[in-house]
């Protein structure tokens, strides 16, 4: 919850500005909790209408942006954008000649914890190298190296599932499609929004004082099957669940994203972000992250019904 973020930090250095290209789910988040502590911030979407949308950026338009307007004081850079179908990273792609021309003291990308393909269950960690096998991972490495060529303070963030309040398994049991998919030995790793923005704003903190390893897993400590998760939403909601489908037999009704997500499975380590460096989760596990999209469910629900 926002509240427990703000609560642990202290706001970004007077004068800061952030600026995070791409403000969909995880990165209005970040956004709300670096301006509830008081930074200034600006966030692009691609379309003026879409919620949270201080500037417009898509890589696929032509733009008339004045970016000096944008960037201008920008201390903190943030990019949330996946890569462009053909590999390239869509910001370094427009915008690479008028970033390094900033001052930036910290500048991070959220990648994903797919660059390690699969590991067959076992942990991986930052040192493992890359060994990714679905396109969507490859073309994802070239982004990572893209930007750590880039001559920018960069850190590479690599995530797992990520979910949150409105993007949970309770939203799935709500909505009504939930699968109950039986693959034995399966787990899935996965990291709640608040910790994405509170390890964020750890590591640029960090980063102040000259820590700033390249590449950084932000992950909970629980790496659990899919089955688990639903089971505990469904005892939070006190709703039934499904029956338990194998995968042999689920597997035929997949669509290729789908399936490409079960061919891998992999425990991702947090070690040298909350060992060694020292940051303690907001949500350790799926229980706490759930306990959390649920409080928030049932605040919502009081706000529309008051107003
Ligand atoms: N979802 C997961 O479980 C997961 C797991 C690991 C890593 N990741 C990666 O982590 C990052 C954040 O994830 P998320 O779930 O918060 O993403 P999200 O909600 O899908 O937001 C992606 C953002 O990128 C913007 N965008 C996409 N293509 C663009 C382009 N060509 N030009 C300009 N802007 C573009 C979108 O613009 P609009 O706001 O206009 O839509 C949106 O703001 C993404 O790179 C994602 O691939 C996601």
């Amino acid at each position: 919850m926002l509240s427990d973020i703000v609560k642990r930090f202290h706001p970004l250095p007077a004068k800061s500005k952030i600026v995070i290209l791409g403000g969909g789910f995880s990165g209005q988040h970040i956004a709300s909790v670096l301006r509830s502590l008081g930074n200034e911030v600006l966030c692009s979407r691609r379309n003026k209408t879409s919620k949270g949308a201080d500037f417009i950026f898509d890589s696929n338009q032509t733009s008339s942006t004045q970016w000096e307007e944008i960037f201008d004081g920008t201390t903190h850079l943030l990019s949330c954008i996946p890569p462009l179908d053909n590999g390239k990273d869509p910001v370094l792609s427009q915008l690479k000649a008028y970033l390094s021309g900033l001052n930036l003291k910290w500048a991070g990308y959220l990648s994903t914890t797919g660059v390690y393909g699969d590991s067959k269950g076992n942990w991986v960690n930052e040192n493992d190298l890359p060994n990714p096998k679905q396109k969507r991972s490859i073309r994802r490495l070239t982004c990572e190296k893209e930007w750590t060529q880039s001559g920018l303070p960069i850190q590479i963030l690599r995530l797992p599932g990520i979910y949150g309040p409105g993007r949970s398994a309770i939203d799935n049991l709500i909505k009504g499609k939930p699968k109950m998919i039986d693959k034995p030995d399966q787990v899935f790793s996965r990291i709640h929004i608040d910790d994405i923005a509170g390890a964020i704003l750890f590591l640029m903190d960090l980063a102040k004082d000259g820590t700033r390893p390249e590449i950084i897993n932000i992950a909970d400590n629980l790496p659990t099957s899919n089955i688990e998760v639903l089971t505990f939403a469904s005892q939070i909601l006190g709703t039934s669940l499904p029956k338990v489908e194998q995968f042999e037999t689920a597997s035929k009704a997949m669509n290729a994203m789908a399936l490409s997500f079960w061919q891998e499975n992999r425990r991702v380590s947090n070690n040298l972000l909350c060992k060694e460096l020292g940051y303690s989760l907001i949500h350790p596990n799926y229980k706490s992250g759930l306990q959390d999209c649920f409080r928030q469910l049932q605040i919502s629900k009081e706000n529309l019904y008051y107003n």
